[in-house]
């Protein structure tokens, strides 16, 4: 009986981590314990601890005298709306939550099982980086989990939130993995923190101005996703992951569907008469999948493009659309380097590709340039052309210059491309074109505004419009936009057993 007490003991001791104060001392900052955040992540009563009684080895700073059960991370598995799930939990009450070796060993046992399951695994970060007391051995435990991080992109879904502080090396494990979730005023990302800053840059900042939620959804790109609270920063990962396959070799989830289909008439009167004028491309996604299916990703960071995951009839896939409400829709570094990671992502997880185009091309300028937009707009490029999926491609409007190519265009390997009679499919802008290529013309006649104007007339009639793609079968079916719905389904419907392989390699060399 005794050992029986001895073992309910421990066990009550692990749920304290570093103690009522530290708990109550955690709450005050709005932030919930490692425990807590895991019964409102995981389907209740669904979730089973692994290594409860682990401490760390660390004798040095008299470390021997503080040891705690479980050593600064809860971790284990269970199920999230039924599905297998692993997840590992920092505490920060124990030590700031952070990393020792043994600390770091949980995280990699969790690791390795999620890939030999097939299972998702979710981090939920708050830790202030290398346990300090323990030196290299710490720093060691953080490159064991990158380099599971690595070996396992691609193969399960990975996901951290950050709800604390994540200084030092616990912020490349989260950049490592598929999507990183922020809470707003409580959690942060830095290499190095504000004194660090301040003692190297004499930069003076504030950990919220350095790497806080805003700082990395808007500026940086770094997080994906923002939420006001941890509560539904639990409830966006769950949303997520609802979209998201168990592993690579899984099929898409999805949900039964048995609406009747329906003409989408809204759509027909969504591009403006006047081709140089606005409208949010959101309107158009909404429009054609399923009702409240859109799940917009990065949605603050370079807005000149849309991404996010949706439904259609039931199925989930991904939406690239370019945004003509922000910058005109244009392509740059930032939009391109955010489309490109989503692209990557849906083809490594089976989820098929619907992209919207409406494009006056890639942002020219110094900045860019200089920036290598050159490099960065070939990532977008490089993962549509590698992506295996079934990839459809809707010009709603503009499709002009390279940007056309790129968007996911028949010729680097999209399935089905569809227009609307709104298209114009054309190396540049009609007036450009026009001031170039009858330069000579314009130049000598009396009335240089009224020969633009002709001369742009002429070659706009030539080219904007989507015959003479659809002419040479660039594009597969001139649609009207009220059937979009109608045949994205049926065409996803027809591509869902395409088999498409890639000559055989250790691997590309995408433009990083
Ligand atoms: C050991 C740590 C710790 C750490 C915090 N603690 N960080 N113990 N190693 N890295 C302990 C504190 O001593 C304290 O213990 C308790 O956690 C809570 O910390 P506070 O400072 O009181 O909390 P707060 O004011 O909220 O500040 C949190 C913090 C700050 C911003 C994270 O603690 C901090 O700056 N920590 C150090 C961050 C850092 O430089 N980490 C090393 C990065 S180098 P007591 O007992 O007093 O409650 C690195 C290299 C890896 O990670 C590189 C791999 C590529």
């Amino acid at each position: 009986m005794k050992k029986r007490e001895e073992l309910l003991k421990l066990r009550d001791e692990a749920k304290l981590g570093g103690g009522i104060e530290r708990i109550a001392s955690q709450h005050k900052k709005g932030k919930l314990t490692a425990w807590e955040r895991i019964y409102f992540l995981m389907d209740e009563g669904s979730f089973e601890e692994i290594g409860a009684f682990v401490q760390h080895r660390s004798n040095d700073f008299g470390m021997e005298k503080q040891k705690v059960l479980g050593d600064g991370v809860v971790t284990g598995y269970g199920t999230i709306n039924g599905r297998l799930t692993y997840v590992f939990s920092q505490d920060f009450t124990v030590f700031g939550g952070s990393l020792s070796e043994t600390h770091a060993e949980k995280i990699c046992k969790l690791m390795d099982l999620a890939v030999k399951t097939g299972a998702p695994i979710i981090g939920l970060n708050d830790s202030g980086g290398a346990r300090i007391q323990e030196g290299v051995v710490s720093l060691g435990g953080y490159a064991d989990i990158f380099y599971r991080n690595t070996l396992a992109s691609g193969v399960i879904p990975q996901l951290s939130v950050i709800m604390g502080p994540c200084a030092g090396g616990a912020v490349y494990s989260p950049a490592i993995t598929d999507y990183i979730l922020m809470v707003e005023h409580s959690s942060y990302m830095f290499v190095t923190g504000p004194n660090v800053v301040k003692t190297v840059t004499h930069e003076e900042v504030s950990s919220e101005d350095l790497g806080g939620a805003s700082v990395h959804s808007a500026k940086s790109g770094v997080a994906h996703f923002t939420a006001p609270n941890e509560i539904e920063s639990i409830q966006q990962l769950k949303k997520l992951m609802s979209y998201v396959p168990q592993n690579c070799e899984e099929k898409v989830p999805a949900i039964a569907y048995e609406q009747a289909e329906e003409l989408r008439i809204k759509l027909a009167d969504i591009i403006p008469v006047n081709a140089n004028q606005p409208y949010d491309i959101r309107e158009v996604i909404t429009e054609v999948a399923d009702e409240e299916s859109f799940f917009e990703v990065h949605k603050n960071f370079a807005e000149n493009i849309v991404v996010g995951f949706a439904r259609l009839a039931g199925k989930s896939i991904g939406i690239v659309a370019n945004q003509p409400a922000f910058l005109a829709g244009v392509l740059d570094i930032r939009s391109s380097q955010k489309a490109a990671r989503f692209v990557r992502f849906c083809d490594c997880f089976n989820i098929p590709l619907l992209v919207f185009e409406d494009v006056p091309g890639f942002l020219p300028g110094t900045d860019q340039e200089w920036n290598a937009i050159i490099t960065n707009g070939a990532k977008l490029l490089y993962a549509f052309c590698e992506a295996t999926v079934p990839r459809i491609t809707v010009i709603t409007r503009k499709a002009y210059g390279g940007a056309y190519d790129v968007m996911n265009s028949k010729h680097i390997g999209a399935d089905m491309n569809f227009a609307w009679p709104t298209a114009e499919i054309a190396v540049m802008g009609a007036k450009g074109a026009a001031e170039i290529i009858f330069k000579r013309e314009i130049d000598k006649a009396d009335d240089r505004t009224a020969a633009v104007a002709a001369k742009e007339a002429e070659y706009a009639g030539m080219f904007a419009n989507p015959y003479r793609a659809a002419e040479r079968g660039f594009i597969d079916e001139v649609i009207l936009p009220e059937e979009t719905r109608i045949k994205l389904i049926k065409a996803f419907k027809m591509l869902e057993n395409k088999v498409a392989n890639l000559p055989r390699k250790k691997h590309g060399n995408i433009p990083l």
